[in-house]
């Protein structure tokens, strides 16, 4: 208390000095000049980013690029992520993986390495819906296998691999693709949102270790964008609507005025988690759904 009240006491004594000697204007813009900063930068980074051929990881994939970075692509679609690729610029690299092989994950932080010598950002962001039917007497444990296979296993083997190269540089920043539906129940169907809660908790329970070697580990929790993953499955909901008229009824469905959720906005919250202006934010979830978990449903006013 003591403490505040000096820091207090020193800044108001700092401005009536400034408001002696300067006049208002001038004392504004160099109160605001000294606070002003850069926007966050991955200069000299290497990213890894999983299921970077489209979507979300893509837009990331070229977020990272702008702000400096280099980025290897890892994706199981080959042709899609050798365009991405090239599309990006040489900037990007692509490399065929598919994250329920822990060889190929494992392959793909190599070829990092081995191309840049270094990596300081991995993002798991590769996932896939799931189409089983809605009421657990109905799950299929097979489905539920392959999901989870996909949307968790694949997760923590890069989490793993990562952490193999990054530990001994003791430092390192990973992130992980989760979702609003690994936050509330009865959003999605069981077995995706029971992946999307395991994702929240690998990022809760592994930074608890990675800390300790100064790596960082976050989630970000997308509300429902247009990408293909969720247009698919959208398209099998409204049979013979357009992608037009399939993104509008999904805007519908959002909370903030103004503002629709789009693969960009879950970049710019990657390209915050992953560069150095979060270098004391680990195990945290990054939820960037325009407020949608923080109402209850059917609930405006
Ligand atoms: N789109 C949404 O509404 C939404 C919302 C919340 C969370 N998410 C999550 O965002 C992540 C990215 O999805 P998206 O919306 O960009 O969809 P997308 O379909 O555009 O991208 C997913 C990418 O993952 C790749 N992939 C699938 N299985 C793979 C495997 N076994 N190994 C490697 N790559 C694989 C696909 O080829 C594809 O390029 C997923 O984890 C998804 O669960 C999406």
């Amino acid at each position: 208390m003591a403490l505040l009240m000096l820091q207090l006491m020193i800044c108001c004594g700092l401005f009536i000095k400034l408001a002696e000697v300067l006049p208002f204007q001038d004392q504004f813009l160099l109160l605001r000049s000294s606070t002003r900063d850069s926007p966050p930068s991955l200069e000299g980074k290497v990213a890894l980013i999983t299921g970077a051929a489209s979507g979300i990881g893509k837009a990331t994939a070229a977020k990272f690029i702008n702000h400096g970075a280099r980025v290897v692509i890892a994706d199981i679609q080959h042709q899609l992520g050798q365009e991405t690729a090239n599309e990006l610029g040489p900037d990007a690299t692509f490399i065929s993986c598919d994250v329920t092989k822990e060889s190929d994950v494992s392959g793909a932080v190599d070829f990092a390495i081995s191309k840049y010598n270094q990596l300081d950002i991995m993002y798991n962001n590769a996932g896939v819906a799931c189409k089983s039917p809605h009421s657990i007497v109905d799950l299929d444990l097979a489905v539920f296998d392959r999901i989870m296979n996909i949307n968790v296993r694949g997760v923590m083997a890069g989490v793993k691999h990562a952490s193999r190269v990054m530990i001994p540089r003791r430092r390192g920043a990973i992130l992980c693709t989760a979702s609003i539906t690994g936050l509330m129940g009865g959003l999605a169907q069981h077995t995706y949102s029971v992946s999307k809660f395991a994702v929240v908790g690998i990022v809760k329970s592994l930074a608890a270790e990675l800390c300790k070697h100064g790596i960082r580990i976050n989630c970000i929790s997308p509300f429902a964008i247009p990408t293909p993953f969720l247009m698919e499955e959208m398209s099998q909901m409204y049979p013979g609507a357009d992608d037009e008229k399939l993104v509008e009824i999904l805007y519908r469905t959002g909370t903030l005025e103004g503002a629709n959720c789009e693969p960009n906005d879950i970049a710019n919250a990657a390209l915050y988690l992953a560069s150095d202006d979060a270098k004391c934010v680990s195990g945290h979830n990054l939820v960037v759904d325009g407020g949608d978990s923080g109402e209850k449903h059917g609930q405006r006013f």
